[in-house]
């Protein structure tokens, strides 16, 4: 079965194309972190969470005990946080490196040759000290696709060793989020993986065409590198380490997300920790 296939094929089995809207992302995350009725003493982690812009902190606040908001960039969290609640209870601002976790990468010029092998060392030993334990849910919200930039950066998307290094921080960061769950808890990678940038139509098209252009701009390889959503849900289906960590993972119908003049669209991918 081809990448495209797979990803159509699970595309088929959620359902029809949701409608679009400005603030329809946000809409459709927050639909995936409010569970029916309040969790006691429930815990919520949000990777990424940035100006908090999908999120809706107070309805957040009524159903969860903890919300850990965690950004490499607090004080801009923390300016999402005070523009949306005047009571910030239960909410926790964290700053952590969801990279390089706690040790940063400063790359050596001299050690240049190596680069794309010490990345992939660095970020297969990255662990999050700021985030907590034992989460009922945790999402990464639009964060990959950043992380994968900064990689992009480092060793240029061209290099022998960039395909490894991708696979590696892909699996890495499933990796972090299942271990950061409790037995049972729940995990979301919301992850965008092409823009309005190489495919305008998504700035126009309808809601009932999308999954039908995204398969096309999948199959001719428009995608953001590392990002293509069938194989992300293939890697937590096979990966024989992740396996063990992780279960019942299915992916969302694909959705639009509008901010400024870009769209992007995005998907939901949840497991559930073994
Ligand atoms: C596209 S934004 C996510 C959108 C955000 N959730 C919102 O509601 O607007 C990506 C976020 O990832 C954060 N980020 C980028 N690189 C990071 C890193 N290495 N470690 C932690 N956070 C990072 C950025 O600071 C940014 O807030």
């Amino acid at each position: 079965m081809s990448r495209y296939e797979s990803t159509r094929e699970a595309w088929q089995a959620v359902g029809e194309p949701q409608p679009q809207a400005v603030d329809f992302h946000r809409r459709q995350v927050m639909a995936r972190l409010l569970p029916a009725t309040a969790v006691p003493n429930g815990r919520l982690c949000i990777l990424g969470a940035g100006p908090c812009n999908d999120l809706d902190l107070a309805a957040l606040q009524a159903r969860w005990s903890q919300v850990d908001l965690v950004d490499i960039d607090s004080s801009r969290v923390q300016q999402g946080v005070t523009s949306q609640v005047a009571d910030a209870r239960g909410i926790q601002v964290l700053t952590q490196d969801l990279l390089w976790g706690d040790h940063p990468l400063t790359p050596d010029p001299a050690s240049k040759q190596n680069i794309g092998r010490t990345v992939r060392e660095r970020i297969s030993a990255a662990t999050w000290s700021a985030v907590g334990q034992d989460y009922d849910l945790i999402a990464s919200t639009c964060l990959l696709s950043q992380l994968i930039e900064q990689v992009i950066e480092i060793i240029g998307s061209d290099a022998p060793e960039f395909v490894a290094t991708i696979q590696t921080l892909r699996r890495r960061h499933f990796e972090l989020m299942a271990r950061a769950l409790r037995s049972g808890g729940t995990g979301w990678l919301f992850c965008d993986f092409v823009s309005s940038e190489t495919l305008p139509e998504l700035l126009s098209t309808v809601p009932q065409a999308l999954p039908q252009l995204l398969e096309q701009a999948l199959t001719e390889g428009n995608f953001f590198h590392g990002l293509n959503p069938g194989i992300l849900l293939q890697v937590l289906r096979q990966d024989e380490h992740l396996t063990l960590l992780v279960d019942q993972s299915q992916i969302t119908n694909p959705w639009v997300w509008l901010t400024g003049e870009r769209a992007y669209a995005v998907v939901g991918i949840r497991f559930i920790r073994v």
